[in-house]
């Protein structure tokens, strides 16, 4: 249990840390057609809203709302929506692979999240967050 969290510190630290100290930018670059590329951008602005929206409905005790939110818009559900199958043949492997980790971690968020426990509620979110961060350290479109 321990061990995926000291990858991603890890992942975070020297990733986002010691490439921001350098003034560099190690990050992959990843090639998508343009059409491609204005709706993977555009889905992932809907990501940002998504989590927000999860937040807002956390916040109202509104777990069915977070749950909803979490499987349509973020998990296995939303492959369709954000078009999945059209980008993934353009993704490295290990791109592919984190993307799959977010979905699968909404869908896990969405049934925690049913079970009104607190710690359960946020750590399953938290795999959410960590799904997006570790993308966003390791990869950059073209
Ligand atoms: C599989 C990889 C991957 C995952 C997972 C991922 N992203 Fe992204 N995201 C990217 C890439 C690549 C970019 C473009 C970054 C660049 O070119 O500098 C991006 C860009 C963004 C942007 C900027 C959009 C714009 O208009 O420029 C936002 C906001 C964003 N992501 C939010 C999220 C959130 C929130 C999550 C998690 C719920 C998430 N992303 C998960 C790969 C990912």
């Amino acid at each position: 249990m321990k061990m995926p969290q000291i990858v991603l510190t890890g992942v975070l630290f020297f990733g986002t840390t010691g490439t921001w100290a350098a003034g560099m930018d190690a990050r992959q670059e990843v090639s998508l057609p343009a059409t491609l590329k204005t709706h993977m951008l555009h889905s992932m602005r809907d990501h940002l809203l998504a989590l927000h929206e999860i937040l807002d409905a956390l916040a109202r005790d509104d777990s069915d709302e977070a749950a909803r939110i979490a499987e349509s818009r973020l998990g296995m559900s939303s492959m369709a929506l954000h078009g999945a199958n059209k980008a993934a043949p353009y993704m490295p492997p290990a791109m592919r692979k984190t993307g799959m980790g977010l979905h699968h971690a909404a869908s896990r968020f969405a049934l925690a999240v049913q079970e009104e426990d607190p710690r359960k509620t946020y750590k399953a979110l938290s795999q959410i967050t960590a799904s997006c961060i570790a993308c966003h350290a390791q990869f950059k479109l073209r």
